[in-house]
């Protein structure tokens, strides 16, 4: 017994039109049951739900006024903070600092309620039979929330939101294998600059949001359907489900989510949102620290045990294991009891788990407040004025030259690249080195980076094409021996002008 009556008021009583409003309230809040005994802390999620709903709006909002780009997030955050402001009843009110401090707050108290939530199903044993998608779908949420949290810090463009968001693409660089890969997507580059606050931006508003949408549609829907785990039920027993959903339960869930909003308001108003620096590559006094939620993950790599060739156990290894663990949980933990105090093992590994990762970002906190206080950040006068964003190389594949350890780096601008590129496949450095290297035939051609007595591009470009023509005994093939197509035998003449010697 779901407890739903799907046609408790669905047609008018005396054989009128249907009023489909009215069946579905009926059926989702009027005629719903819950067990009896259900207290308050089966009231997280809804609370979850509705701070989720006003980082929606308070999103929404904020993306009225910002600008996701390097000359301009800064200051357009600067703007929400000190100029957008309303008059109500003669009070001039801060709205724009009030609703990026909910924003701020509501994203913190998104992952603590999810927390609770998680823990919670956890140590009343509700991921079990019937309810195990519905777990898997909670894990999958937990993950796109902690994504919300990651690429939403690196939108205010600070030395923190900067400088964080350094640290944590540090940390998925280290996973073995599709770290570099995966951090150079996100990054939108090997340095962090304007292409990453592109995909952050991108990945905040879009792309998560789509996958938020129908995964957290799912989780509502199967909780309706399968309704409230009767405290202590034994898996298999029947869900006795006594009390009515309206309005007790409904009351104790709108009192949670209240109180909830009340903590994220208060702070809000009281705090706002901090806001550093603008971000800058000079790193100073500057110390680097990551989001208070990823701070115990921090704080793991800063053990000597997790340095250097096992840094990937800590950043990749213990949160895929963990990941993985709760994920396939329902599948692990096959036992019919339910109750905490009747699944010792399960209990206990639930209660070191949550004090390791509570030990741990209370240890990160601990070290990070020991810094002595840093001076408030100066006033930088950002966008057209003197502001200049931290650089951002463009974007090009690595080449054999960079991958290669300990030969110079390619040069940055393409067409130069191109040209070097050109000078390998066209056969030049069989006879010629460059940088040094090549000159597999031993034919002893000059090094072709620095060249002596300096033409011009029009002199290479006609000595290319017909070497013999300059240097009658050159044992030097043409053009056309080599098959060089005139556009790239044009780019390498432009290249050797541009780095001969003058
Ligand atoms: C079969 C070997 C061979 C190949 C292939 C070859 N070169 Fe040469 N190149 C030589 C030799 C030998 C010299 C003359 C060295 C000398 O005179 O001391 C030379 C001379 C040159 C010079 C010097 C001209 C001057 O007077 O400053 C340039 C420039 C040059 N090569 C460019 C190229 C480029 C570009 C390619 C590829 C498209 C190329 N070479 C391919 C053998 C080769």
């Amino acid at each position: 017994m779901s407890g739903a009556s799907a046609d408790g008021g669905g047609g008018d009583g005396a054989g009128g039109t249907p009023r489909p409003l009215r069946a579905l309230l009926v059926e989702w809040v009027f005629a719903k049951q819950v067990p009896a005994g259900v207290g308050f802390l089966r009231a997280l999620g809804t609370a979850l739900f509705v701070v989720l709903l006003t980082q929606a709006v308070t999103g929404m909002l904020l993306a009225l006024c910002y600008v996701p780009s390097p000359d301009h997030a800064y200051n357009s955050v600067r703007f929400i903070d000190h100029e957008v402001k309303s008059t109500l009843g003669g009070h001039e009110i801060a709205v724009g600092r009030l609703v990026r401090g909910l924003h701020h707050w509501g994203a913190g108290a998104v992952i603590v309620l999810a927390f609770l939530h998680l823990l919670r199903t956890f140590f009343t044993g509700a991921y079990k039979r019937p309810r195990a998608l519905l777990w898997v779908l909670g894990v999958a949420l937990f993950g796109v929330l902690l994504g919300f949290g990651f690429t939403g810090y690196l939108l205010p463009w600070d030395m923190k939101a900067f400088w964080a968001t350094d640290v944590g693409m540090t940390i998925v660089a280290t996973v073995p294998e599709v770290g570099p890969a995966l951090a150079d997507l996100l990054r939108g580059g090997p340095e962090l600059g304007a292409p990453t606050l592109t995909r952050m931006f991108a990945l905040h508003v879009l792309i998560l949001p789509a996958l938020l949408i129908p995964l957290a549609g799912l989780h509502l829907l199967l909780v309706h359907r399968l309704g409230i785990t009767p405290p202590g039920a034994r898996v298999g027993a029947p869900e006795v489900k006594g009390a009515p959903f309206f309005p007790d339960h409904v009351v104790r869930e709108l009192l949670v989510a209240a109180a909830a909003l009340g903590v994220v308001g208060f702070l809000a108003w009281k705090l706002g949102a901090p806001l550093e620096a603008p971000a800058s590559r000079e790193l100073g006094e500057y110390e680097p620290r990551p989001e208070w939620y990823f701070l115990g993950l921090f704080q793991l790599l800063k053990l000597e045990w997790f340095q250097g060739d096992r840094v990937w156990y800590a950043t990749a290894l213990l949160p895929g294991a963990v990941g993985a663990l709760l994920l396939l949980l329902p599948w692990l933990d096959r036992g019919k009891e339910r109750s905490a105090s009747q699944r010792p093992i399960a209990t206990t590994l639930g209660v070191l788990a949550v004090a390791g990762v509570v030990g741990m970002t209370a240890w990160g906190f601990w070290e990070t407040k020991d810094d002595p206080k840093r001076p408030p950040p100066p006033y930088v006068p950002v966008g057209d004025l003197a502001y200049v964003p931290p650089s951002s190389p463009p974007f090009a594949p690595p080449t054999d030259a960079t991958a290669g350890g300990g030969t110079p780096a390619v040069p940055a601008d393409p067409a130069s690249a191109r040209a070097e590129a050109l000078l390998a496949e066209s056969g030049c450095v069989d006879c010629h080195t460059l940088r040094g290297e090549g000159d597999s035939s031993g034919a002893g051609g000059p090094e072709l980076r620095g060249l002596a007595d300096g033409h011009d591009a029009a002199w290479y470009a006609a000595f290319l094409l017909n070497p013999k023509q300059f240097k009658p005994d050159i044992d030097m093939p043409s053009a056309a021996d080599l098959e060089l197509a005139d556009a790239d035998r044009f780019a390498i003449a432009e290249w050797l002008a541009a780095n001969a010697r003058k």
